[in-house]
């Protein structure tokens, strides 16, 4: 009880919390007071000054609970609320990438994302052998209209797109992208799982998190709600609804289900190598393991006779 009076002295002194202590120690003064008053009449003196002891207790650690709570809300506002750690498919030490899950997620990117982000480091090439066959990677770039150019007149021209075309990007510039979208930039999507901390998990937290402004908060006009944003507000409004996106394995497009291939999709973009990386690591340590072990024989083998022998030193003869 003293390490609280003091620490409660320690924080008047810094002059914080200092208000909420006292109030809290006013508030539960008197009732203590009150219920010392019934006892008798000699115990009432020190029973008081317990109650003025338990009263700076109580009163110091609501003070401290209040300074966490602030210095954690604190952190959430500016920072954006924990994203979690949801258990992605992929996630284990030998688990891949969810490939159809990968497809449905581009799926959901070229029909939803794809009208105000690009994704300039994907190209339909990339697709290849990871969501799409070859001849289905060439037809949809063949369904974009590329624009090309100068030919031998200078003139640009437009094509239909071809395997080495990246995906197409919905507008021309940062300037077009900042004055269709109320002056924020949709950034470019390639690379945001690595870009922002614990990436995957933080686009399909944001993506879900969408919420009415607590009470208290006001959001300004244009911007959106959303905790899981750095500072709360963000300008993209909810993308993803139920039955929004249409897949063509037939998997029902929930928007957690969206929500969860997209962002496995954008994980895959940001790490590509990811599948292979798990599988050369498995390679390697199973030769490093297997050679470790001759490795081992030999050196018994060349070490025996000499940690075994047995030298005799005869003086005498
Ligand atoms: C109507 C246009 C629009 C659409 C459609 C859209 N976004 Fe956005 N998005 C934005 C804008 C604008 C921002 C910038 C927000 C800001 O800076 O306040 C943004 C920001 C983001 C961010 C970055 C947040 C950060 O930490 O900087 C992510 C991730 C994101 N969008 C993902 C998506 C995904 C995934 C989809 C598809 C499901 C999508 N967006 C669809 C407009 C859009």
């Amino acid at each position: 009880m003293r390490s609280s009076a003091l620490l409660l002295r320690a924080l008047r002194g810094s002059g914080l919390a200092s208000c909420a202590a006292e109030d809290a120690a006013h508030k539960v003064m008197p009732a203590l007071a009150r219920a010392a008053s019934t006892s008798a009449a000699a115990t009432a003196r020190p029973a008081a000054s317990w109650a003025s002891r338990a009263a700076s207790a109580f009163g110091a650690a609501a003070a401290l609970a209040g300074l966490t709570t602030v210095a954690a809300a604190d952190h959430e506002a500016e920072h954006g609320l924990d994203s979690g750690a949801w258990p992605w498919s992929h996630s284990g030490l030998l688990d891949s990438y969810d490939h159809a899950s990968i497809r449905r997620g581009y799926q959901v990117y070229k029909q939803v994302c794809a009208a105000c982000h690009s994704m300039q480091y994907i190209h339909f090439r990339d697709l290849v052998g990871v969501a799409y066959t070859e001849e289905e990677a060439k037809a949809m770039a063949a369904e974009e209209e590329i624009m090309d150019g100068p030919n031998d007149e200078g003139e640009m021209f437009e094509r239909p797109g071809r395997l080495s075309d990246p995906l197409p990007a919905p507008y021309a510039n940062e300037q077009a992208a900042r004055y269709a979208n109320g002056g924020a930039y949709p950034p470019d999507l390639s690379l945001i799982c690595a870009a922002r901390p614990n990436g995957t998990n933080y686009v399909f937290s944001l993506l879900l998190g969408y919420k009415e402004p607590p009470a208290g908060i006001s959001v300004r006009e244009g911007l959106h709600y959303n905790p899981y944003f750095p500072g709360g507000a963000i300008a993209m409004p909810r993308m993803l609804a139920d039955g929004g996106v249409e897949y063509d394995d037939g998997t029902p497009s929930s928007s957690s289900q969206q929500s969860k291939d997209v962002s496995t999709f954008l994980a895959w973009a940001a790490a590509p190598e990811h599948d292979e990386r798990k599988l050369v690591g498995v390679k390697a340590l199973t030769v490093i393991g297997i050679m470790w072990c001759f490795a081992l024989y030999q050196k018994r083998l060349k070490w025996a006779p000499l940690k075994s022998r047995r030298v005799v030193v005869d003086v005498v003869n």
